[in-house]
């Protein structure tokens, strides 16, 4: 906003989604619009517009639904034009109804619009008949609709570097989530089926105060853990196999994001342990070398250097060293990267690199390290005992001053932890 004291600032709520007939999905507010505003009401609009009083400063206009006692009654409170005022901050407030009206007012003497196009036709629309209907309160002066930005991008950077107040949120929400799966380490026996550890492991979030999951949980047993995505989440447990659970809980729009993989019966067999022990011992060596200064690409490539040379040892991969990871030879068995930003989105925002080179990080930036090995069912190359085993150890990471500190350590990864965690 200081940067363009003459652009105005549009951010839409998410709409409701209809689920079937008059049923809608559980409304979740949009990231930016939370980040910005902490209103969670559909059918609003947040609109930053310079400052008549303050020349150089934005005042901040909240368009919401009206107070409706009928309504109210079926489907809760709503804040309307007082609440928005009162309890949000806002300078000003107006009725949803009044914004064709109302926006292109504010858009006068503006020199460009942030707004995001793409998310909903009729909300681009919506404003872009703004845009033409201030174009032409110009009357005839020859100029054009004003410029759209995405403002996605510098939000963005706003939201990779976490406050004090977000990195209690989401060590809260990291918290809830360790705990989820420990109880699941726990309670876990073989003839269960996935979705009992699923509906746990929800439990616990909701229980706990997480208001929803942060992602679909992954819960997969023995082969289904090969496949990155599963979502079915609807076979039984064997023992012998193991359990791939993948769950984040969101707690007030900050969420966590862990994978912890162990036995359904009491104890990991031979192969299990050792591809088990590569994978964490990948894990830590990235998270040693997480500090200021070094970059999710450095920390990739020690996760590939160390599983390399253990599948070369365990003799799932043949060949040298570095032609095997220049080549990308663990693709085989570690297809996916190690990390991504976490905050309000489980995939979160922020710029990768910098002028196209990796970017550094930086004290309060939160992210995964999240290393995995899969053996797929149809691998015919690969030794039988390690066919069907799919691992993945996930923990959060905030980058602090000196280093890093891992927000999910409550979660045990120790073998020995939870073996007896499980005894
Ligand atoms: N749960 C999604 C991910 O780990 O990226
Ligand atoms: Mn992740
Ligand atoms: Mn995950």
């Amino acid at each position: 906003m200081k940067a363009n004291p003459s652009a105005v600032f549009v951010f839409p709520s998410t709409e409701e989604f209809v689920r079937n007939p008059d049923v809608t999905f559980p409304f979740r507010q949009e990231s930016n619009f939370h980040y910005l505003s902490g209103f969670e009401e559909p059918e609003s609009f947040l609109v930053l517009a310079p400052s008549k009083s303050k020349p150089g400063s934005h005042r901040m206009v909240l368009f919401v639904r009206k107070r409706d006692v009928e309504k109210e009654m079926w489907e809760g409170e709503r804040y309307g034009v007082e609440g928005a005022l009162r309890v949000f901050g806002a300078d000003e407030a107006c009725l949803i109804e009044e914004f064709d009206k109302k926006f292109p007012e504010l858009l006068q003497g503006a020199e460009k619009v942030y707004f995001r196009l793409g998310l909903d036709r009729e909300t681009d629309e919506r404003v872009l008949r703004g845009l033409e209907a201030a174009r032409k309160a110009l009357g005839r002066s020859g100029r054009g609709l004003l410029p759209i930005h995405d403002p996605g991008e510098v939000l963005g950077e706003m939201r990779l570097f976490k406050s004090a107040e977000e990195v209690e949120l989401l060590r809260k929400a990291c918290r809830i989530t360790a705990l989820a799966h420990k109880t699941a380490m726990k309670e876990v026996r073989p003839g269960m089926n996935e979705y009992e550890i699923e509906a746990l492991i929800d439990y616990t979030f909701r229980r706990n105060g997480c208001q929803r999951v942060g992602y679909g949980s992954i819960v997969a047993g023995g082969k289904n853990a090969t496949c990155l995505h599963y979502r079915a989440n609807n076979e039984p447990l064997r023992d012998g196999e193991l359990l791939l659970v993948d769950a984040g809980g969101e707690f007030d729009y900050y969420t966590s994001d862990i994978t912890r993989t162990f036995p359904v019966g009491d104890s990991f067999t031979a192969p299990q342990a050792s591809l088990y022990d590569l994978c964490l011992r990948s894990q830590k060596e990235a998270i040693a070398i997480t500090k200021p200064g070094t970059t999710l690409v450095a920390i990739h490539r020690k996760v590939c250097e160390v599983l390399t040379e253990g599948l070369l040892s365990l003799g799932l991969l043949a060949g040298k060293r570095d032609e095997l990871i220049q080549a990308g030879g663990h693709r085989r068995f570690y297809p996916h990267n190690t990390s991504h930003w976490l905050g309000m989105d489980v995939h979160d925002v922020g710029f990768y690199q910098n002028n196209g080179e990796p970017r550094m990080l930086e004290p309060g930036m939160v992210f995964t390290i999240e290393p995995g090995l899969y053996v797929q069912p149809g691998d015919a190359a690969a030794p039988e005992r390690f066919r069907n085993i799919g691992i993945r150890i996930e923990d959060d990471i905030l980058v602090t001053a000196n280093g890093c500190e891992n927000l999910t350590q409550d979660a045990p990864k120790e073998r020995t932890e939870i073996e007896a965690l499980k005894a």
